[in-house]
Order: structure tokens, then sequence, then C-alpha cells
């Protein structure tokens, strides 16, 4: 399936089918998960299954995901060094890994605030110094979404996603940035802006901005101090500029437009964002 399609696939699944996976869905899911990754900027990770119903795992405790999730047995989750290129990384891997569940049909679902993380940092024996920023439930999709589920997802505004004139610029100097006009809208990169547009976020605030300027699309971010800062050890929104940056990547790469990943600060004036990666690709905007 076009990777693109995979993208706007995708939803946060909660609820989920507590009947045996079959032992080909299981192996092909393991493979997935275990398989060695790195991210844009050269770290790499690699996540672990979780089976909360094996025994030994049984004796650490339990797995709580505060009554958010329904029915799940596996999940799967990772640690990284705090810093946020780390975290970008994690985010990116991270989402690729949700990405080839989704093509297998199972369903995902990003957690960063509603787990126990004491469980888990015992089941991943996790090393001084690291953090666990996200984990995943991962099974079939009950195929009907439980009321926390609904409630979560009315919370967040899941279903909403920001417009194109709050995402996507083009910039004029000391003037600053300027909403992308139909041109960029309508022409080769269209495909790209909808693979982006639907990627997840925490809480669903989709903090990435997009600059376009000749052939290259820079990614920012619109930090949220206070947001980030709920977050001790570490800041959420890097895990969102990683998968950002993954169906950036991935949907540029599928449509056959991508030149070159750039971690060069194009120092613009005037522009209110953290900068974060830039792309090069084939069309001149
Ligand atoms: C980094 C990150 C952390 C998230 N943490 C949680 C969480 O703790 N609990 C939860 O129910 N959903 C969580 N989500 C899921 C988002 O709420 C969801 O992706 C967003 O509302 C968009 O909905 P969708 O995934 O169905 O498109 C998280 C998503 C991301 C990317």
């Amino acid at each position: 399936m076009s990777i693109i399609k995979v993208m706007n696939k995708r939803t946060s699944i909660r609820s989920f089918n507590t009947e045996d996976l079959s032992s080909d869905l299981l192996d092909k899911m393991k493979v997935i998960i275990i398989k060695k990754r790195s991210g844009p900027f050269g770290s790499r990770h690699n996540f672990s299954l979780i089976d909360i119903n094996e025994k030994k795992l049984n004796e650490l405790g339990k797995m709580t995901s505060y009554g958010v999730v329904k029915g799940a047995r596996y999940y799967f989750a990772g640690y990284c060094d705090p810093d946020d290129r780390s975290l970008i990384d994690f985010g990116y891997c991270f989402q690729e890994v949700v990405l080839e569940l989704t093509e297998l049909g199972l369903g995902t679902c990003w957690l960063g605030g509603t787990f126990g993380r004491s469980f888990i940092a015992k089941a991943l024996s996790l090393p001084d110094g690291k953090v666990i920023p996200a984990i995943s439930p991962v099974g079939l999709p009950l195929g009907k979404r439980t009321t926390t589920d609904k409630l979560v997802r009315y919370i967040a505004k899941s279903s909403n996603r920001k417009s194109h004139d709050q995402l996507f610029f083009n910039h004029y100097g000391s003037e600053g940035v300027k909403p992308i006009g139909a041109e960029v809208e309508n022409g080769p990169l269209s495909k790209i802006l909808e693979g982006v547009r639907f990627a997840p976020s925490a809480s669903n605030k989709q903090p990435w901005r997009f600059i376009f300027k000749e052939d290259h699309i820079h990614l920012y971010w619109d930090f949220n101090e206070k947001y980030n800062a709920a977050f001790k050890s570490f800041n959420i929104q890097a895990l969102d500029m990683g998968i950002a940056l993954c169906h950036l990547i991935k949907s540029t790469d599928e449509l056959e437009l991508m030149a070159g990943f750039i971690d060069e600060d194009p120092q613009f004036e005037s522009i209110p964002w953290k900068y974060v990666a830039s792309l090069k690709n084939k069309v001149v905007v």
C-alpha cells in the first residue's frame, strides 16, 4: 500500500479485540517492532514487545493506562536520552513502526502521558539517565470506540487538523512568513502536505510549521513552553517533530521528490519558531 495512504488511514486505536492474534500476524508484528532503526539525526533505536500476560512480567506489577486503553495484551516501548535530538529520532523511528503496523491492519496509539512508567521501566530494565518517552498498545482494533476513547478524542479534538494556512508558509525576508499560495497547495507537493497534516501529535497540538523556499522544505517547532514543562525530564513535543519528519521524508521519498536531508538552520529573519531540519526536494516553488 502507498505510504501516504497508510498515513491517511492511521488513527489512534484505544479499544482492542481480545481474541488471540494468528501466529503469522504475531510473527510479522514482532519483526517490525524489534527491528533496529535509526533516525535522521543518526541515533539508533530499537523497541521491545511487552506481553502483559507473560508470567514473568506479571510479577513486576501491573501495566496501567488509566483506563484509556481497553483489551490490549501487547505493547511496544523503548527508551532514549532525554535531549531533543534523541527524542526527535525516537519519534521518527517509533512512527515508522506505527505506520508499518497500520499497514498490517493492526491498531496502535501513541501514549506519552496515560501510562504507568514504573511498570514499563522495570519491564525494559531502564538504564540510568534514559527516559521512556512513549509506549503504544498494538493489536486488532475492536472496530468501535469505547466511551473513554470517545471522551479522550473529544478532549483532544482528535478528528480535527489545523488548516493549510496555519501550517504551511513561504518566507519573505524581513516581512517574515505568509501562508503558501495555491501554486504550492495544488502543485506536485500537495500530497506531501496531506501526509504531514494527518500525523498524530501529543494532545493533537500539531506544533509543526513548514516553510517552503525554492527547492527546500524547512521544518520548525512552535514550541509550547508550558506544555513541554509538564513532562519534567524531556520535551514531549520533540516526539511530534520526529513524527512530522517521518511523514515528510517518507512521503517525499515515495513521490520520488526527495533530494536530501539537511541539518543546517537557514537563519531566516523574523521566524517565531524553533528550527528543526530541512529537506531538499526536486520541486522549486
Ligand atoms: C507524542 C504523543 C503522545 C500522546 N500521548 C497520548 C496519551 O498519553 N494518551 C492518549 O490517549 N493519547 C495520546 N496520544 C494520541 C493523540 O491524542 C492523538 O494522536 C491525536 O489526538 C490525534 O488523533 P489520531 O491519532 O486519531 O489522528 C499521543 C500522541 C502523540 C504523538
